[in-house]
């Protein structure tokens, strides 16, 4: 695996690639690698001939007072899980090669509606600064398709919408959530979590499992489900952010009448925040 830090480098790597004629597949992260992002890889792998890789912590995306500065950079550990996963090519790159003009007048990328709520309400900016920065990689290795984990639900609803708003050519896959054997979905992130908190965690996928079965049962009343949910998150330690069912496609607010579902939640442990998802179909009504 080759590894660069510049676009001149990347453009150069992937243009050979293309003149051989194959297919490239992108995967864009912010490392901190696990088994997660070596599930994409891998099967960016099995879908193309040419696999190349992102790692670059974007500070468009976080909020003031987020963890950009201690958010984990651990590139060493990362190279030897992508070339385990099969990945070609490593693109590093630093905040001046990303944004070689600065953050604060860069052209910024916004995609309405699927950003809104959710994770968009609470972390105003976040979404446009990952469709901000995935416009600019998309652009810089110009993929045939690309990947990403469904544990981030939202943050793929608005790289799909983007991708068919700006007309780009690169097809968006959506890859399952890796949890741990406790449920708990893996995420870099769970490195922040004391030991109590690592035992609390498991409870959010187990609590979006019970809600589900509700629903499948026929249950309609979703906010009966939400408040039973949350509640049973603040005794165990857990402070909820929100918690939702949504219509699986376009993300609006679920009627009784949606059969492709999904439940989201956010909560914080301590200063992590953790999200989760759970979608799922109803049997059409005989
Ligand atoms: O999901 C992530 O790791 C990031 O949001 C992404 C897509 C790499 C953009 O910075």
């Amino acid at each position: 695996m080759n590894t660069v830090k510049s676009v001149r480098e990347l453009r150069a790597a992937v243009s050979q690639a293309r003149a051989e004629g194959k297919q490239i597949a992108f995967v864009p992260t912010m490392g901190n690698l696990h088994a997660g992002h070596a599930a994409l890889v891998e099967k960016a792998a099995q879908r193309a001939d040419f696999v190349v890789a992102s790692i670059f912590v974007n500070p468009l995306q976080f909020g003031p007072n987020e963890d950009l500065d201690s958010y984990p950079r651990t590139l060493l550990a990362d190279q030897e899980k992508l070339v385990q996963a099969g990945c070609h090519l490593l693109f590093t790159p630093d905040v001046a090669e990303m944004y070689p003009h600065g953050t604060d007048g860069q052209t910024r990328v916004s995609v309405a509606g699927v950003s809104e709520g959710l994770c968009g309400a609470s972390r105003p900016g976040h979404f446009e600064g990952v469709a901000t920065v995935v416009s600019k990689l998309f652009n810089m290795v110009q993929p045939d398709l690309a990947i990403f984990g469904q544990k981030d639900f939202q943050q793929l609803a608005v790289i799909r919408t983007l991708v068919r708003d700006l007309n780009m050519p690169i097809q968006i896959i959506g890859e399952p959530t890796v949890r741990a054997e406790d449920g708990l979905a893996l995420s870099s992130r769970n490195g922040y979590l004391s030991a109590e908190q690592r035992d609390a965690a498991p409870l959010l996928y187990r609590t979006l499992k019970e809600m589900a079965n509700a629903i499948k049962a026929g249950e309609r009343d979703y906010a009966k489900l939400i408040t039973a949910a949350q509640a049973q998150h603040s005794a165990a330690g857990l402070r909820p952010d929100y918690l939702e069912v949504r219509e699986a496609n376009g993300l609006r607010p679920a009627t009784a009448d949606d059969r492709h579902l999904v439940i989201l939640v956010a909560a914080f442990t301590g200063n992590t925040r953790l999200i989760d998802n759970l979608a799922f179909e109803l049997d059409t009504p005989t």
